[in-house]
């Protein structure tokens, strides 16, 4: 430091110190209801200038200069240089002029109306920006009540970016006996309204002091090269039909713009709509922004076209693409859907085959019942007499004897008594004598079945004709079905007619002497299944057991 140069620092810091509270300021607004003063900057100490007297004047309009004296209001203290209300009021405001000898200074007071909703009156705050991560310090110093104040409190109100005015959400920060402050580096949450509370006693008496600072953040002025966010090309699978939303995102700079290069003119993009942007500032003064382009009902002409979003720099340009590709239709159906579906349609798929099944397997029941559950009678208006003709080997020899008994005794006990049905066994029901070829011949066109018990030895001179007329009937005029009852196993057919032989797969029952004891049995059954339908009451007199054959 050069020589010349300390006297003036020497004076700048004892102007400091000295007027280090004094009202230099022409204009001064005050709160009503806390304490305040007036004092005159003096280059002085005020113990040196006691020798000429400190003069206060109020000048009140039209009335002229009235001398202020603490007998002129209790709220008046005279204090040096200084003028101290407490507090001030309203009607304290006005000019001020303070005399001391030949020096002379006057302030403009106002007085403002305290804010009851909030901890600070909105009319009096002192705004100061501070650059994002520079210093930020807040303090609550009050050099003039310095000695009086009790405790001091900070606090903080958010600013209300839609009601600048409507603040009033003060949150303590800070309390310390003397002076709360913040220092630290500046971040954008930082930004804000600190109060400053400091409670002092007077003559016993509890005053509040206020003092308001508006704190704004501003952004870090070093440009960055903002980018898009995402790869350069963006692939978006989409259905035709339905809408999409390509979000265009960057971190810029606050003069920085982001845009969709989407050209209305020609009409090429009727339903594409660039919405509006979103800004959201980042702690570092940057901007998250973002932009939709929305296009709606997506039609083929959509597809494979280049979206293209920009941000536009100071120093850069950044571009990046998305286009559209018709999505895939296997892709319509979600997996799980899928899957289920498929377990579902197999599922299905085995029922219907286990029912199909099932009605193969028990088809002869189920026939049976349904002919019962109906009541279904097919004999009632075909004219004919007999249910069916029964065909069998006549001779008695000993080695057929069982045939005879199945035919003329078992097959009648069964199908006549048990069931209802009408059997025509020639033996027993036509009268000897007479023209036998005739007579057989009209039973026969009389039955409904012509049931031929069969065996090796079925093959007679005395059956020919039966066996022949069912035949015609049954082939040629269609009138008669043949029922083939197998009574002892066949192993060669060729002495039966061959036409005999078209119908032996269909209507074949295998008689097994030892194995058909109850009605219920699986034999009697397809009997009953290849006999006519009939609604007939059996006569349940009978024994329900049949006789083993084999017995008898
Ligand atoms: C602050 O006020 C309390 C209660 O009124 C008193 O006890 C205390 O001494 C005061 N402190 C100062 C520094 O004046
Ligand atoms: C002073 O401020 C405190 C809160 O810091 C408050 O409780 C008290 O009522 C205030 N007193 C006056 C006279 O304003
Ligand atoms: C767009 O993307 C940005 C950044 O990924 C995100 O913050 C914003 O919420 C997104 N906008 C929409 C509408 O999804
Ligand atoms: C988008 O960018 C690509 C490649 O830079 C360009 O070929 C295409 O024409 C652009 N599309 C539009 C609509 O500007």
């Amino acid at each position: 430091m050069h020589c010349r140069e300390l006297p003036l620092a020497l004076f700048v810091l004892m102007f400091i110190s000295t007027s280090e509270a004094c009202t230099s300021r022409f204009r001064i607004t005050a709160v009503e209801g806390e304490p305040f003063y007036l004092k005159y900057c003096s280059s002085l100490p005020e113990h040196e200038s006691g020798k000429s007297a400190v003069r206060w004047y109020k000048s009140s309009g039209s009335h002229g200069h009235v001398e202020l004296s603490p007998s002129s209001s209790p709220r008046i203290a005279l204090h040096g240089y200084a003028l101290e209300f407490w507090p001030v009021e309203l009607d304290d405001a006005g000019s001020y002029i303070f005399q001391r000898g030949n020096d002379t200074h006057n302030w403009k007071l106002n007085v403002t109306r305290r804010d009851k909703n909030s901890c600070f009156t909105k009319k009096l705050v002192v705004s100061r920006t501070v650059e994002v991560k520079q210093y930020l310090q807040v303090t609550c110093e009050n050099r003039y009540y310095q000695n009086l104040v009790n405790r001091t409190s900070l606090y903080k109100s958010l600013p209300n970016h839609w009601d600048f005015y409507s603040t009033n959400d003060c949150k303590k920060i800070a309390e310390n006996n003397k002076n709360p402050f913040i220092q630290k580096n500046a971040e954008f949450k930082d930004q804000g309204f600190y109060t400053c509370v400091s409670s002092l006693y007077h003559n016993g008496k509890l005053f509040n002091v206020t003092k308001t600072f508006n704190i704004a953040i501003a952004g870090d002025r070093n440009n960055i090269n903002p980018v898009l966010f995402g790869p350069e090309v963006n692939h978006i699978e989409v259905e035709l039909g339905k809408d999409v939303q390509l979000n265009c995102s960057a971190l810029i700079n606050d003069m920085d713009l982001v845009y969709w290069n989407v050209l209305k003119e020609n009409g090429t993009n009727p339903n594409v709509y660039e919405e509006e942007g979103m800004r959201i500032s980042t702690s570092e003064g940057k901007w998250h922004a973002s932009k939709i382009l929305r296009i709606e009902n997506i039609t083929e002409n959509n597809l494979n076209f280049s979206y293209n979003c920009t941000v536009v720099s100071e120093g850069s340009v950044d571009t990046i693409r998305f286009i559209l590709l018709k999505k895939e239709d296997m892709g319509d159906i979600p997996g799980h859907i899928f899957t289920r579906g498929m377990i579902i349609s197999a599922l299905v798929l085995v029922a219907v085959v286990c029912l199909v099944t099932m009605c193969v397997m028990y088809r002869v029941d189920l026939v049976l019942f349904y002919r019962h559950l109906i009541g279904r009678d097919e004999t009632l208006t075909d004219g004919k007499i007999y249910d069916a003709f029964v065909s069998y080997l006549k001779e008695c020899g000993p080695d057929h004897g069982e045939e005879h008994t199945f035919a003329v005794e078992i097959l009648p006990r069964v199908l006549e008594k048990h069931f209802g049905y009408k059997l025509c066994i020639f033996e027993r029901d036509v009268v000897p004598g007479g023209a036998v070829v005739d007579e057989i011949h009209s039973l026969i066109e009389k039955s409904r079945r012509l049931i031929i018990v069969l065996s090796e030895n079925y093959m007679s001179n005395e059956v020919r004709y039966e066996l022949e007329s069912g035949l015609h009937e049954a082939l040629v005029e269609r009138k008669i079905k043949i029922i083939l009852i197998e009574f002892t196993p066949v192993s060669n057919f060729t002495f039966l007619p061959q036409s005999l032989e078209l119908l032996k797969s269909h209507r074949v029952l295998k008689w097994k002497s030892d194995q058909y004891l109850s009605y219920d049995s699986r034999f009697w059954k397809n009997l009953l299944y290849l006999m006519p339908a009939k609604k007939v009451k059996p006569e349940r007199d009978e024994a329900e057991v049949l006789p083993v054959l084999s017995e008898s």
